[in-house]
């Protein structure tokens, strides 16, 4: 790795890497982890591989994109929210009886997980009417909802992630009907985790999107990220948005409504 000396500010030496950036050791207990081969860019987090086989570190990026990726923008410090955000709760679901990716985090921006081959099928919880429920429906955004609705989605940017129903995911060899049933279990779990988790600090949790994954050994974990880019959260008192809605509808106050929530969820009682 070659770096290059250059005068920086007030004459001192300061050196500018000319390449990538180099492998940074991180430390993870008893061992070192650094990130390998970048495998797979989405639209908001980089997943790399590492020197253990089994292990990914994660990226979060401050990229934000709606409407399947028509509508680009970044949030200035967004990734480091969400990285912190989903640092903060996934330990507490896996207590809770949810296993889980998350390892553990190591930088502002990076968490260690274990790698897992994800189930093409997004899930979704709402407790209130929104978003494309409300629209699908004609069901006025705000209607709490007599128990929780849970959806499937096929996890396809290329489609849009049209709405599925369990006997599609079985039929098309994306999930057994064992795996199904565990995800909706666990689906089930992360939603009584979190209400009352979020009511605690003043939100109301609307709905939220989950992703699940294999392990080597077939079983299935929570991945990906619980944040407000993939969740629905509104202030208790004034119904206020403080997720990924304010960019998407043009709401302004974006960075503000990420670091309330981040402050939120990492309050203690
Ligand atoms: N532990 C993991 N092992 C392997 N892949 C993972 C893991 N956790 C998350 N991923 C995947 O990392 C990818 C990048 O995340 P990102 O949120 O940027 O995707 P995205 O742009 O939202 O795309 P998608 O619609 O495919 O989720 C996603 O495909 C996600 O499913
Ligand atoms: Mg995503």
């Amino acid at each position: 790795m070659q770096a290059s000396p250059r005068h920086g500010f007030g004459g001192r030496l300061s050196y500018v890497w000319q390449t990538a950036r180099p492998p940074r050791p991180a430390p993870t207990g008893d061992r070192m982890t650094t990130r390998g081969e970048l495998k797979y860019e989405g639209k908001a987090k980089r997943v790399y591989a590492t020197p253990h086989p089994g292990e990914y570190i994660v990226e979060y990026k401050d990229d934000a994109t709606a409407f399947n990726g028509v509508k680009k923008a970044q949030i200035g410090g967004k990734g480091a929210i969400n990285n912190a955000i989903t640092a903060h709760l996934f330990p507490q679901l896996e207590q809770a009886g949810v296993p889980t990716h998350f390892i553990e985090r190591l930088s502002d921006t990076e968490q260690r997980v274990r790698a897992v081959t994800i189930i093409p099928v997004e899930v979704i919880v709402r407790n209130v009417a929104a978003g494309s429920f409300s629209k699908r429906l004609g069901i006025e955004e705000g209607t709490v909802l007599a128990r929780p609705v849970v959806e499937y989605c096929y996890k396809s940017d290329a489609l849009g992630d049209p709405l599925i129903n369990t006997d599609t995911a079985v039929a098309l060899g994306w999930a057994t009907p064992e795996e199904l049933t565990r995800i909706r279990e666990l689906a089930l779990k992360v939603q009584a985790f979190l209400v009352p988790y979020f009511a605690a600090r003043g939100v109301r949790l609307i709905d939220f999107k989950l992703e699940f994954g294999r392990l080597a050994d077939g079983t299935v974990v929570l991945a990906d990220e619980i944040s407000p880019d993939t969740c629905r959260f509104w202030d208790a008192e004034t119904n206020e948005k403080l997720d990924k809605d304010r960019f998407r509808r043009d709401l302004g106050g974006v960075e503000d409504a990420y670091s309330e929530m981040l402050a939120r969820v990492t309050r203690e009682l």
